[in-house]
């Protein structure tokens, strides 16, 4: 009997871990995705797109706008000044999108889907517009 008792209490206590290190992690995996759903669906998704506008800028706008977006004489017209810009972000997106084709703006909204429109335009108000005019 004083021999079998720690045995036995052994047994038991291994059985208690393993059950623990399977009942655990499948309780947490039968959970987890519920409280996932629950956290996503009660917050706004807010993408802010930081960077990269770059790469779409140099492929679609230098040829009019220039590298540092001072704009001038182009094949559309006179080239905007993004550097001075007083569009507000919103602004800038429409214009991106739909154009100004009288005055030469091409429109983009078949070229480039609506996330790299709105990339370009924090790139606009980012990294073109000078430092002095940012805040406005
Ligand atoms: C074919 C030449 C051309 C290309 C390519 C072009 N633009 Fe323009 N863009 C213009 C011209 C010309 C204007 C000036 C329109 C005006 O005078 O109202 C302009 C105006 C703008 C304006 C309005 C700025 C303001 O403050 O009024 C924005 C914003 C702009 N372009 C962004 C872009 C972006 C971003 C791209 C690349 C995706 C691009 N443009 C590509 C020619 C071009």
């Amino acid at each position: 009997m004083t021999k079998t008792q720690p045995t036995k209490h052994k047994a038991v206590a291994f059985f208690l871990s393993v059950l623990a290190a399977f009942a655990f992690p499948t309780v947490v995996a039968m959970t987890a995705p519920v409280a996932h759903a629950e956290e996503d669906d009660g917050r706004p998704k807010i993408v802010v797109p930081r960077r990269g506008g770059r790469e779409i800028f140099s492929e679609h706008c230098v040829l009019c706008h220039k590298y540092d977006g001072r704009g001038g004489p182009s094949e559309g017209g006179w080239g905007a000044d993004l550097r001075q810009t007083a569009l507000t972000r919103d602004q800038l997106i429409v214009i991106i999108t739909y154009g100004r084709e009288p005055k030469g703006m091409p429109p983009f909204k078949d070229l480039l889907e609506a996330e790299k429109i709105e990339t370009l335009a924090t790139f606009i108000l980012d990294d073109l517009r000078l430092p002095e005019l940012k805040n406005n």
